[in-house]
Order: structure tokens, then C-alpha cells, then sequence
């Protein structure tokens, strides 16, 4: 597929997989991209994942006709881009690989590959194919240390590696948004201070399409998809609303937090209502960065919280959670500890201001449980 004139898309889609590294439910599958640039000096964008080696080496060889590829360019060394480097490079030997420092050791690690021929990209690096030059960008820490991007001066193309990209194999379409954002949160969403430095750094260049590693490639409304990186990766909520995250066991919890939405949406306020045990836990915690409201309400359970609660609130914290206004609501029939929990869970987030008052039922709503939802209702909606 072309992309320009001399860009062709060689990636391949993934409809066989269950969970993207070993968690991620993806129910659209995923897209594996790489890209065959054809100038005067050929150069290949990365690999796919090693199952679709023999599927992605039949297109990039098709890409490239009778013509041998000049430079195998390995921006990310996550193995569902790395995975196909040793068939490639057994049809292809005399290829020079071209990636970052930290690069080489993990291929070496991977795959017991060590070339000779090889450059090391560096910032001021300028690979000349002919008509054009490709520049690189270091990324570190998006998401991995040896992480570079590319940039094609003639088309203006941005090679982004994983950014920009999304769950679900672009051959299904779907809206962009979500599913860039429950990628983005649950695999970028820790290394917010990297990615803004990325932004600053692409924001000087004039950039035409956005060729990423998994998603379809953006060519129309570049401002929206860098706009919500920076709302992202500067942990700004992206929307006014409220997520109201539960757990419960007998219905009770649940009552109240159904009994708070409905309290807030009669005062205009936009909710989600989740239950933790019956939803995907990416889009869970992806919807809290959404929002600029969150309330947990969740059972006491063995001296703290219950199980899918705390793996919650731990995950928030894991990925940077902050700048938030944050309700709880506990439930505890003898000895209530949920909210002590949470806000020890927590405590390390910046900038979350707590909304008042906390609610603690004790087995069932009742006239005072009651109240309290409705002042945590207005407290939330100022
Ligand atoms: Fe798509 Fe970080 O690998």
C-alpha cells in the first residue's frame, strides 16, 4: 500500500491475538507496520512480529522488487517489531542495520545479533537515500530506552514508533480516540515528562503523515491526534465529567454508586458508572486519565479494599494518576477500611485534590448514607 510515491506500508494485521503483550485485550486485533522507503538507497522501517515474519518479508520483498535493501532501520526493539529481524537478515545479509546505542545490546540479548555493518543513530545522524534524507529523533523512555523516530525531509513523513499508534488492527475501522487512548495510558501513559519532550521536539518539524507502528497511518488533522498526546502526556484531564469506578459483592455498593450518578446527572453533571469486576481494566483506568472527576466506591475486604479496587488504584498510581478531584465511597459491614486504603494507594499522586465528604455505608444505604451521597453529589459538581 502506498503511502507516498515512494513510501509503501508492508505491515501486516493480527486477528488471532487474545491479549497484546500478555494483557491487553484486543478485540479488533492489532496492526503490525512497517514500511519499505524506495529512493536511490532503499531503506526498511522496522520489522512485524516474528508469527507474521513470513507474511511481512514476502510484502517488503515485493516492495523492493529486484533491488537489496540498503538499511534495515530498527527504531523500537520490542519484539512485535523486532521479532522478523533473523529472517530478514538471512535473505537479506549484506543489509546495514541501523538503530540507537542502547539498541544494539538488546538486539544482541534477543536475537544474537551483533553486525558489523551497522550505524548508530544518534540525534545529528542524516542517513542521504538520495532525494531524501532521513533525520532521527531519540526518544528515550517512549516507552522504551532505545527508542528513536525518523523523519523523511522530502515527503515530511513522521516514522513515530509506538506513537501515535492504537489497539485493534487498522484493516477493522474504529474510531481513533479510544483505543489510542487505552493504548496510550496503559503502555506510554507512566513516561508523561519523555513524551512532552518528544512533542517539543516534533513541534519544529513540518510534518505531512504520521506513520506509526500500530494503528492506521494520520494524514488529515495532525493538530488533534498531537493535541491529545499533550493533553495525555501532560496528565490534563481531556473532558469534565465523572468516572464512578465500583466494586461490589451483594448489590449495596453498587446501589450507591448508581444512587451518586443519578445525583449528579440531575445536576448536568456527564458520569460513567464501571464495575471493576465486569470491565476491561485498560479501559478503566484509561477513562479515569479521561475525565477530570473520579469516585471509587468499593467493600472493605481482608483489612483493606477488594481485589479489583486495589489493583485499580495501584495501576493509577503506576501510571502517574494526578491532578484529579477524587471521591470515595466505602462500604464495610464491622470494620470499614476501604477509604484508609485508597488514600494510602494513592497518596503518592500528585496534585488530587479530595472531595468532601468521604462516605462510608455500613452494610446498606440508609437516611444518613443517603445524605452523604447527596453532599458528595454537589461537593463534585461545583
Ligand atoms: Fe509496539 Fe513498544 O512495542
Amino acid at each position: 500500500m502506498k503511502i507516498t510515491d515512494s513510501i509503501l506500508w508492508v505491515g501486516v494485521h493480527d486477528h488471532a491475538i487474545d491479549l497484546f503483550e500478555g494483557q491487553y485485550a484486543v478485540p479488533n486485533g492489532m496492526s503490525y507496520n512497517s514500511y519499505v522507503i524506495l529512493d536511490e538507497k532503499c531503506a526498511v522501517m522496522d520489522t512485524v512480529d516474528a508469527r507474521f515474519a513470513g507474511e511481512w518479508l514476502e510484502k517488503a520483498s515485493a516492495a523492493l522488487g529486484d533491488r537489496e535493501p540498503d538499511y534495515l532501520i530498527i527504531q523500537h526493539v520490542e519484539p512485535d517489531h523486532s521479532g522478523s529481524i533473523l529472517r530478514f537478515l538471512e535473505k537479506y545479509p549484506k543489509v546495514t542495520l541501523a538503530a540507537t546505542s542502547k539498541a544494539f545490546p538488546m538486539l544482541k540479548n534477543f536475537y544474537g545479533v551483533d553486525p558489523e555493518a551497522r550505524v548508530e543513530l544518534k540525534a545529528d545522524t542524516v542517513l542521504a537515500l538520495g532525494s531524501r534524507s532521513l533525520h532521527f529523533i531519540p526518544a528515550p523512555m517512549v516507552h522504551w530506552p532505545e527508542v528513536t523516530l525518523t523523519y523523511d525531509d522530502r515527503d515530511r513523513v513522521l516514522f513515530s514508533a509506538d506513537a501515535f499508534g492504537k489497539f485493534g488492527a487498522w484493516d477493522t475501522e474504529e474510531p481513533w480516540t479510544d483505543e489510542a487512548r487505552r493504548y496510550y495510558i496503559g503502555i506510554v501513559g507512566k513516561f508523561g515528562a519523555p513524551v512532552q519532550a518528544l512533542l517539543k521536539k516534533a513541534a519544529g518539524l513540518d510534518i505531512a503523515a504520521v506513520c506509526p507502528l500500530h494503528g492506521p497511518v494520520l494524514k488529515e488533522d495532525l493538530g488533534t491526534y498531537l493535541a491529545l498526546y499533550d493533553v495525555w502526556s501532560a496528565y490534563r484531564p481531556e473532558e469534565k465529567g465523572v468516572l464512578i469506578a465500583y466494586t461490589s459483592v451483594y448489590g449495596h455498593t453498587r446501589a450507591a454508586a448508581e444512587l451518586l450518578k443519578d445525583r449528579l446527572a440531575a445536576k448536568g453533571q456527564k458520569v460513567r458508572l464501571m464495575d471493576l469486576a465486569r470491565s476491561d481494566p485498560a479501559e478503566a483506568v484509561a477513562e479515569a486519565f479521561r475525565y477530570d472527576r473520579l469516585v471509587l466506591a468499593s467493600t472493605s475486604y481482608n483489612g483493606g479494599v477488594f481485589p479489583r479496587m486495589r489493583q485499580f488504584a495501584e495501576e493509577l498510581a503506576e501510571h502517574g494518576f494526578q491532578n484529579r478531584k477524587v471521591g470515595i465511597v466505602e462500604n464495610g459491614s464491622w470494620a470499614p477500611c476501604a477509604a484508609k486504603t485508597l488514600r494510602e494507594k494513592l497518596e503518592g499522586c500528585k496534585n488530587l485534590t479530595w472531595a468532601e465528604p468521604q462516605v462510608t455505608i455500613r452494610s446498606a444505604l440508609d437516611r444518613d448514607s443517603r445524605e452523604a451521597l447527596e453532599a458528595l453529589a454537589a461537593s463534585l459538581a461545583e
